[in-house]
């Protein structure tokens, strides 16, 4: 229900709309309106000035292993696909899906989720992709619909399972696909690659085919060496990277959070091998930080680490910082951002080639012929230490984050109802999205009470003081009492209101948004004061 709420709120006041919305939307694409924009444009620059541009690489933080530096870099989307042979997207990149043959639909395997039950002397599966909140309702649907019984005549059906995940079900021909009417219509689970594929030049054919990007780790990693070569950066630092991904994902859902076009923030943070396991132990915590720092505190939010089954081949460690987002069961977290060690896998397979992933310690992957299945680059991308002389390959932690899942999980952290008294001291029901300031898209509103006695000039001048400082806005239409309250639901932390009594001492309100506190402040203090609540 909330989720509902928040959507309907995101495409009413502009946070976010579907894709191609006019032609009926494009399933897992999604436009950001113009509060959207500024909110996601806020977390993607709190995290870029958090983690690089405002790093002091001069003082060693707090838990870290020691001082180190931080860069960026800007990669292209479409990169050598020799890139995504030697990384391993070409060959593992893939979901595995489930295709229905009456109703001709494509599932990916592990999100049909479903029940079993019996009724007339029949036991079937009713698998469902509805979210949490519709499933039990529509599996109970079709269950009455498949043994031609009636509401009334629930009670026959007999569930003997709670939800599970087909991937758990053994032989799919008692299951009642999604969207078929009869049994055993889902075909055996196939192999299916995220990459979109794409044609570089004119020409078109195998030769020029290209991937876009499914992350933008890859970028950094083969920009190791002229990083190094081009600055004065030394082991250990990291190299940042924000910047578009696209994932053919086979069911995009829950709004934002599994979409086919999103964007990521990744650090490749290049260590010395014997402190790459501190260096692991210090980003998760400061990833996590992070997050709460901005306002996703409490049982919402959770760090957790893998288990050794769940770690990729190449990592000894890996946790996820994760949110419960409304749209999942209770109880049920999803990802926000993956901390991977990953040693050094990623540079030695764009030295070396492809790496088998079954072979301990790694080596390169050799096909029949004893030659490796995708070559490397041949380039060096070890580092020597200038100061030891020591060369080595650094191991990498890697802290990877979606800017689309933050501004999400911030977006439903913020979604609050209240009752506040309006002008008559009624209380009346609200929406406020509580971001923090940080985040908020705008961060003042300035209202004059009414639209005469010289308040709209006074205002329209307190407006052009604070624009160039803030992203503010003006608004002299309708009663103040709904001003305020579309302020509120775009979360403006401030609104600053001229009235009467400016007219005698120079002074106006200030609301702040959550505590609804007003006091009255100079006009010459707009500023300054703005400037202090928002620091
Ligand atoms: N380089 C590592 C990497 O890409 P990942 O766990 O596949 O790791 C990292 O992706 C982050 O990117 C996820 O934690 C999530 O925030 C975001 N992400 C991944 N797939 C996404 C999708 N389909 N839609 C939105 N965000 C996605």
């Amino acid at each position: 229900m909330v989720m509902d709420k928040l959507v309907s709120l995101c495409r009413r006041r502009g946070f976010l709309f579907q894709s191609s919305e006019i032609y009926g939307g494009l399933n897992g694409f999604w436009d950001y309106g113009p509060l959207g924009v500024e909110l996601k444009r806020n977390v993607r620059e709190a995290w870029w000035s958090d983690m690089v541009s405002r790093h002091n690489s001069l003082v060693c933080l707090e838990n870290a292993p020691s001082p180190y530096e931080m860069t960026g870099l800007d990669c292209t989307i479409i990169m050598h696909p020799q890139v995504w042979k030697c990384s391993g997207h070409y060959d593992l990149f893939h979901d595995e899906m489930v295709d229905c043959a009456e109703s001709k639909r494509r599932y990916r395997y592990d999100q049909v989720r479903g029940r079993w039950v019996e009724a007339k002397g029949e036991r079937i599966f009713v698998a469902t992709i509805a979210e949490s909140d519709d499933e039990s309702k529509e599996v109970e649907q079709r269950a009455l619909k498949f043994f031609r019984l009636r509401a009334k005549d629930a009670d026959q059906l007999r569930w003997d399972s709670d939800f599970i995940t087909l991937p758990e079900v053994e032989g799919l021909d008692r299951v009642l696909g999604p969207d078929a009417r009869q049994l055993g219509t889902l075909t055996e689970p196939r192999e299916f690659n995220l990459m979109f594929k794409t044609y570089v030049g004119a020409l078109g054919g195998e030769e020029s085919v290209a991937f876009l990007r499914p992350e933008t780790a890859q970028g950094i990693f083969v920009n190791f060496k002229n990083v190094v070569d081009s600055t004065r950066v030394r082991v250990p630092f990291g190299i940042a990277q924000v910047g578009k991904s696209f994932r053919n994902e086979i069911t995009p859902r829950n709004f934002t959070f599994r979409s086919r076009e999103f964007e990521q923030m990744e650090i490749e943070f290049f260590c010395h091998p014997k402190d790459s396991n501190r260096w692991y132990q210090y980003w998760r915590d400061r990833r996590m930080q992070w997050y709460t720092d901005l306002g996703l505190a409490g049982e919402r939010l959770r760090l957790r680490e893998h288990d050794s089954q769940e770690l990729s081949h190449y990592s000894t460690g890996t946790a996820d910082v994760e949110y419960a987002f409304p749209f999942l069961p209770p109880g049920e977290f999803g990802e926000l951002e993956g901390i991977a060690h990953r040693g050094d896998f990623d540079l030695r397979s764009h030295m070396e080639g492809k790496l088998d992933p079954n072979t301990r310690p790694l080596e390169v992957e050799k096909g029949p012929d004893g030659q490796p299945v995708w070559r490397g680059s041949g380039k060096d991308l070890t580092y020597r230490d200038d100061l030891t002389g020591e060369r080595y390959v650094p191991h990498v932690i890697e802290p990877s984050a979606g800017a689309d899942r933050a501004t999400l999980a911030f977006l439903c952290e913020a979604y609050t109802e209240d009752e506040v008294p309006d002008e008559k001291g009624k209380l009346q029901k609200r929406t406020v999205m509580r971001f923090h300031p940080r985040l908020a898209p705008l961060k003042a509103a300035v209202f004059p009470l009414v639209k005469k006695d010289g308040m709209p000039e006074i205002a329209k001048s307190i407006y052009t003081a604070l624009n160039p400082h803030f992203p503010v806005f003006y608004d002299e239409k309708g009663a103040v009492g709904r001003r305020y309250r579309r302020q509120d639901e775009a979360g403006t932390p401030y609104c600053l209101t001229v009235d009467g009594q400016t007219l005698t001492d120079n002074t106006i309100t200030i609301r702040e948004r959550d505590s609804l506190a007003q006091r009255r402040i100079k006009i010459d203090d707009c500023v300054s004061e703005l400037q202090r609540l928002l620091t």
